[in-house]
């Protein structure tokens, strides 16, 4: 399935926001929550297939900041669904050398599915083979302000020179410090923008937008991206 890729030119990290779940269920006559139930299958799907072709980090926007304000039933549906793929997946992730990380402000999780995802983080902590890196409770914009609060209070205590502050301390101090920026950022759903996903991360990825709703986006589909990209020139601002 995957000869057509070039190993040696392979995407380290690539990036998804997996939209249309909702527009999924309702074309198929289903409550939005069926849509998300299954776009978890979507998920399984992805998980394996960048393991199995050697993506070192998997990101998946699973719930930004702005979708608290979905109806209560919404977010604790999701936050079901979140609750029972750890508790379903930890033992496949730590079988598969896949380790799990999550970003975002984890501290407004209900107890449960913190306390689930922190098992699963760290149970799977040694994998070597792949790192899944859920974004939850995540807004880019939120990441940058900790960030910077970070660094202020460093500053603060006399730890740090405000001059001392580049692109590289900065990148440290957000919550995918250690983790390369992505290669590739695909949105699936046909919607043609960002929503403050990895806003600071995302500054010389390579876009993809797909038609597709999540959860009819294939294996077939991501292949035929990263084929894609391996056809593409990055320059990262130089000239070649
Ligand atoms: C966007 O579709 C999708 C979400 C807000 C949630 C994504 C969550 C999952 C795929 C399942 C849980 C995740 C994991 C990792 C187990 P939408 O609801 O905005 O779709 P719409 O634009 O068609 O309404």
């Amino acid at each position: 399935m995957n000869d057509v890729l070039k190993k040696d030119k392979l995407p380290r990290h690539i990036a998804m926001i997996m939209d249309g779940n909702g527009r999924w269920a309702e074309k198929h006559g289903k409550i939005r929550v069926k849509g998300h139930e299954a776009g978890v299958r979507t998920v399984d799907q992805m998980v394996s297939l960048c393991a199995e072709i050697g993506i070192e980090v998997l990101t998946l926007y699973a719930f930004s900041s702005e979708n608290w304000q979905r109806p209560a039933k919404e977010v604790s549906a999701l936050m079901r669904l979140l609750r029972h793929y750890l508790k379903r997946e930890g033992e496949r992730l730590l079988k598969e050398g896949i380790r799990l990380k999550a970003i975002g402000r984890l501290e407004r999780l209900e107890a449960g599915v913190r306390q689930e995802l922190e098992e699963a983080c760290r149970k799977t902590a040694g994998g070597t083979n792949m790192t899944l890196n859920l974004a939850i409770s995540y807004g880019g914009r939120d990441e940058i302000c900790d960030a910077v609060q970070a660094l202020c209070r460093k500053v603060q205590a006399g730890e740090l020179e405000c001059k001392a502050i580049d692109d590289k301390l900065l990148t440290a101090h957000l919550d995918t410090a250690g983790l390369p920026d992505p290669d590739i950022m695909v949105r699936t759903g046909g919607e043609y923008r960002i929503s403050n996903f990895l806003l600071w991360q995302l500054a010389y990825t390579e876009f993809y937008f797909s038609d597709t709703l999540w959860p009819d986006f294939s294996k077939e589909e991501l292949l035929k991206i990263i084929s894609d990209f391996q056809q593409r020139e990055r320059r990262f601002g130089r000239v070649l």
